[in-house]
């Protein structure tokens, strides 16, 4: 999932039932990003296509602020549309400020996390003190507090054409810094992509892992493959976690590792196969939906799968390779022997 989804560009974003002959709709990207049904978006059509493109899945989000512990307050910042607090507020988690530069995504935010936002460029040493102000005034000093965000990823992105030094945005994390040293929270989570990894031969990287050492009595950083987490898209990203009060703890294993993904991953017909037939062009937000819903994807999306139960439900799936191996003993070679995995699939995604 990116921001251009709604662009046929190289085909990756065409709708699964051909017939329909489209890209997929913004419900469709909302649902494959796992924002719920019930999370409104506002803006333009640009703006909310960035929000959606540019979030961190809420169900990505949710599994990594587990890992936090106790649950505390949030300050979010280079908020978003609310991806990342979507998900740690299922995890137990108060936001208590999100801060953008995009007036459409805070109206988002605001819409669907906490009205307490900040509206704002982060260079701006006012509007610092302002999130540095409010967070002071909405925290409760008896909870524990983690900041999380993600600077904007396009100087960084191997996609972008801006993939340089020079690029203004990739200093965005010394002002992310200066925040973290002011907010003292017990723990930060910056997100970013992958490319960041590799620009300028890694350079970039430790540069950022080195300032963000500063603010941090330890770093650890991990690269996480959303479809991993039960999240129906292939996207990784970068998880880099500062500890300062907090204790480190090391990320799990997903509940999907890597070959149950590769054989078993949540689909995207599992996410969407509820949602209305529409025409290319057409919205369909406000259509009905075409059916009951059938998978736990579309019972999670409509509220009627609590979180955990979705992802205590994900190990499932690795019943369906076991029962795969009864009967050619490797399960990707079941599917290279050409097995008919949809059926199968279905019937796992289909318990509740
Ligand atoms: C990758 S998105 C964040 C997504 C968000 N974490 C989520 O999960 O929905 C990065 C955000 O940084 C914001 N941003 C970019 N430059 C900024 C600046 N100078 N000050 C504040 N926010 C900025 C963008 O508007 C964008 O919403």
């Amino acid at each position: 999932m990116n921001t251009y989804f709604t662009r046929p560009g190289n085909g990756c974003h065409l709708h699964y039932d051909f017939s329909q002959l489209r890209t997929i709709s913004y419900r469709e990207a909302a649902r494959l990003q796992s924002f719920p049904d019930s999370f409104h978006f506002h803006g333009s059509k640009t703006a909310i296509a960035n929000q959606i493109g540019n979030a961190v899945p809420p169900i990505l989000a949710y599994q990594l602020a587990q890992y936090f512990g106790t649950p505390g307050d949030v300050v979010d910042l280079f908020s978003g549309c609310g991806g990342l607090a979507q998900g740690f507020a299922w995890a137990g988690w108060r936001s208590i400020l999100g801060t953008d530069i995009d007036r459409y995504a805070l109206d988002t935010f605001a819409a669907n996390i906490t009205s307490d936002v900040v509206l704002g460029d982060i260079r701006d040493q006012a509007i610092r003190e302002q999130i540095s102000s409010l967070a002071r005034a909405k925290r409760n000093p008896s909870r524990p507090l983690v900041v999380v965000g993600g600077p904007p990823c396009q100087g960084f992105s191997t996609a972008g054409k801006a993939r340089s030094r020079e690029d203004e945005r990739n200093h965005l994390f010394k002002d992310y810094c200066a925040l973290v040293d002011a907010l003292d929270p017990d723990a930060f989570l910056f997100e970013n992509v992958t490319g960041i990894r590799t620009m300028e031969k890694g350079a970039v990287f430790r540069e950022i892992l080195e300032a963000l050492g500063t603010v941090a009595n330890e770093v650890r950083w991990w690269e996480v493959a959303a479809d991993q987490y039960g999240v129906p898209q292939r996207r990784k990203r970068v998880i880099i976690v500062g500890f300062r009060r907090l204790s480190p703890f090391q990320i799990p294993a997903p509940p999907l590792d890597q070959s149950l993904s590769d054989i078993a991953p949540v689909s995207v017909f599992e996410a969407l196969s509820d949602l209305p037939p529409i025409k290319a062009g057409e919205d369909g937000s406000a259509l009905d939906y075409a059916s009951a819903p059938i998978t736990n994807y579309q019972k999670l999306m409509r509220g009627q799968l609590p979180v955990p139960d979705y992802v205590a439900k994900l190990s499932e799936r690795a019943g369906l390779t076991q029962s795969m191996d009864t009967q050619t003993t490797d399960p990707q070679s079941a599917a290279k022997k050409g097995f008919d995995l949809t059926e199968d699939l279905l019937r796992v995604a289909l318990r509740a």
